[in-house]
């Protein structure tokens, strides 16, 4: 492999703002100020929103009003709502809110998965039962998130063939993508070569995409290695908002505005308007009341030509 030999034309980004960066928030986010961000989101161009968690509120409390979140939000043919959804309970509301596809979410550690769902990994693969092929025969579509991949706040470095297994399991069931998460962002690009040159022996590229946290400010490389072995989905989140309640360390998500400014600054076709985008950030940031990590929201870079 050269670098930059085998770049795409165009790439698809999975914003996780309204969910991954909102979860993680102390204080409670007005519905109406989570809709809020969601629209500029749609009006800058993003296509895949993940824009709630169906999870217990008592365990997530700011993610509490996810149908509310589906209720005033407006209609946007051609925009794709996906909320987290772990079990059966979760898969009923997702399906009275009317979104789209639902996200399952298990960790390859199993200190990880248990503190963030009360379960072993095996139990999850099994709670399952009640959200993959229901959801499927309900004609939503289901995406897989393994998490802890690059490595886990409580175990250290985890054998990615565990979570290979995992993503076989859930392919298998009927998800139609497996999002590979550097969920406490500690991921290096020789790492993530090694990584996914495991995954894309047994797994085509298309139904894999990068979850990446950008803790320790590596999640842009990681994504250039992802980029030139094949992977065409990148999740992000405007300002870089974002982080998981049961992973300590985990800091801010990729910032949409850097993936968008450097593909684009790469020739590669995003479909997001990078001004519309930095403003959805200035919401973004105004509502959590702090400055954003985003590298490209703090410098204020509002188009390519800036
Ligand atoms: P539990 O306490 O073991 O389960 O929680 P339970 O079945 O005994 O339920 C406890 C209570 O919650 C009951 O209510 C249930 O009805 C209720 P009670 O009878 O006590 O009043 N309940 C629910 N309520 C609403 N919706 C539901 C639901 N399920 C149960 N769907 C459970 C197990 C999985 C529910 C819990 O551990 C949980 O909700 N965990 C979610 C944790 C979470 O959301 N973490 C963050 C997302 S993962 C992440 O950020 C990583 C990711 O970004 C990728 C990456 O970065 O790597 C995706
Ligand atoms: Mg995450």
């Amino acid at each position: 492999m050269s670098l930059f030999d085998s770049l795409p034309s165009e790439v698809s980004i999975y914003e996780v703002s309204p969910r991954d960066g909102l979860q993680n928030e102390a204080a409670q986010v007005a519905t109406h100020a989570k809709v809020r961000l969601i629209e500029a989101l749609i009006m800058s161009g993003l296509k895949r929103i993940e824009i709630a968690s169906f999870v217990s509120p008592r365990w997530v409390p700011q993610m509490a009003d996810g149908e509310e979140v589906c209720r005033m939000l407006g209609k946007h043919p051609g925009v794709q709502y996906t909320a987290l959804c772990p079990n059966g309970k979760g898969l009923e509301r997702a399906i009275r809110a009317g979104v789209h596809e639902v996200a399952v979410f298990i960790s390859a550690s199993e200190t990880h998965n248990k503190k963030n769902v009360n379960k072993t990994v095996a139990e999850t693969l099994a709670a399952f039962d009640e959200v993959i092929e229901p959801a499927v025969q309900r004609g939503l579509r289901v995406r897989g998130y393994v998490s802890t991949v690059w490595g886990c706040p409580y175990e250290g470095e985890i054998d990615p063939r565990a979570a290979l297994r995992i993503a076989h399991t859930l392919l298998e069931r009927g998800c139609y993508q497996i999002s590979l998460g550097d969920t406490i962002g500690v991921g290096t690009p020789v790492q993530t070569k090694r990584i996914l040159d495991l995954f894309l022996s047994e797994i085509p590229q298309e139904k894999l995409a990068l979850h990446l946290h950008d803790t320790r400010g590596t999640a842009l490389a990681n994504v250039l290695v992802g980029l030139e072995m094949g992977i065409r989905t990148f999740d992000a989140s405007v300002g870089g908002l974002g982080g998981c309640p049961y992973a300590p360390g985990a800091a801010g998500n990729l910032a949409t505005e850097d993936l968008v400014y450097t593909l684009e600054g790469m020739g590669i076709k995003t479909g997001i308007d990078l001004e519309k985008l930095w403003m959805a950030g200035q919401i973004a940031e105004a509502i959590v009341g702090r400055e954003l990590p985003g590298k490209v929201h703090r410098a204020g870079v509002r188009s390519l030509r800036c």
